[in-house]
């Protein structure tokens, strides 16, 4: 007979917390250890208790109750939520399913390259996050958090992955290892891409993002008409002409990889209805919690860099002024498209959930 015994150790240290209120005090805490600023040790050591359990009801409400989630930041309107952390600890951490995942993951490709920007020479290395890894170290991670999102897919649910000639390949070798089905490869083609300085080989001008549904054999949501009518009543290709960033979405400072609200715009359009959730679990600045909220669907975004955090939290905020939803809403051409029929030939399924996050 083999038992489930719980040794639970109970450290406790006292700190010191600037803040403006005891919740904010509560938070500022919890990010503080979950991101290891704060390390409790043998010295913090006060008890020890055992436990033999047999059911794993509680085995799980026990495990919840010693590590409750806080969001970093919550819309009032809850439509908005932001987990500041390490995606491959805090996915492991709840409970829900989303409807779609966009997930703009580490390309991998900063290793000290050069190109041009507004006539001057720049480094394009992203962060620490982004340094080069090897072949099997790059498939390792994709495979961990591609199996990890799997996990928080609705059965009927699909994913979008970015990517370039650094991380594709592998991550299209991971979903289909982990049992995703690949719908499309989308070409997105950049209208107005930076030269190349070197003269040797052609310009980068294009990225590619993989749609997979999450089961091979469940079909899943496609907003084919939308897609045709705003591509001139043709049947959409899977290559997207789009400019880069413009400068108007760097409002609230610049993510050095930040995408296009255009292109989260038109991937929300296609494969979500309204109401529905959307999960992007290395959100940097928030790119597609801010088309989701446009266009009426419900976000969680998670990084683990403070400053993009708080980036997407400045973002959404902006968002609360009116004046600003419209005019953001006025830029994307595709939304721009379905407000111009609205409420004639195509209007979008609304099909309201009140499904909430279980934090
Ligand atoms: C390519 S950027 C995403 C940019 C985003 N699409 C935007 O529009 O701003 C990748 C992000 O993943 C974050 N990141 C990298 N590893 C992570 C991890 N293990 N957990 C959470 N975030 C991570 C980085 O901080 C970075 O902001």
């Amino acid at each position: 007979m083999q038992y489930q015994v719980t040794i639970t150790e109970i450290l406790k240290r006292n700190i010191l917390i600037d803040a403006i209120s005891p919740k904010e005090a509560e938070i500022a805490a919890w990010n503080r250890y979950r991101s290891c600023d704060i390390v409790l040790d043998y010295s913090d050591f006060i008890d020890v208790d055992l436990a033999v359990i047999n059911n794993q009801k509680e085995v799980e409400l026990s495990q919840q109750n010693l590590n409750p989630l806080i969001p970093y930041f919550k819309s009032t309107d809850r439509t908005f939520t932001l987990l500041h952390g390490d995606c491959f600890k805090l996915l492991r951490e709840f409970d829900f399913k989303f409807n779609c995942i966009f997930a703009d993951p580490p390309y991998f490709l900063s290793n000290g390259g050069i190109s041009i920007q507004s006539g001057k020479v720049v480094c394009v290395d992203k962060g620490e996050w982004d340094k080069g890894k090897s072949q099997q170290e790059i498939m390792e991670f994709n495979m961990e958090w591609l199996g990890l999102c799997r996990d928080k897919l609705k059965d009927n649910g699909t994913i979008w992955v970015s990517g370039t000639y650094h991380n594709i390949f592998s991550v299209a070798n991971c979903l289909t290892k982990l049992g995703y089905k690949i719908l499309n490869v989308v070409t997105w083609a950049k209208t107005n891409p930076p030269p190349n300085i070197s003269c040797r080989y052609f310009t980068y001008s294009t990225e590619f993002i993989i749609w997979a549904r999450k089961c091979e054999k469940k079909a899943h949501y496609f907003n084919y008409e939308l897609m045709k009518h705003i591509n001139g009543n043709k049947q959409m290709t899977d290559v997207w002409h789009l400019p880069a960033i413009a400068p108007w979405e760097k409002s609230c400072g610049k993510h050095p990889t930040q995408k296009p609200l255009a292109l989260l715009a038109r991937i929300i359009m296609a494969s979500t209805q309204q109401g529905e959730w959307v999960l992007d679990p290395f959100c940097g600045s928030s790119t597609t919690g801010i088309a989701a909220n446009l266009l009426g669907r419900h976000y969680l975004g998670i990084d683990q860099e403070i400053q993009y955090i708080e980036m997407g939290k400045n973002r959404r905020k902006e968002l609360e002024n009116p004046q600003t939803y419209h005019k953001y809403r006025s830029k994307i051409k595709d939304i721009q498209f379905i407000d111009s029929l609205y409420p004639t030939t195509v209007k979008e399924d609304t099909n309201i959930t009140y499904e909430d996050l279980p934090f």
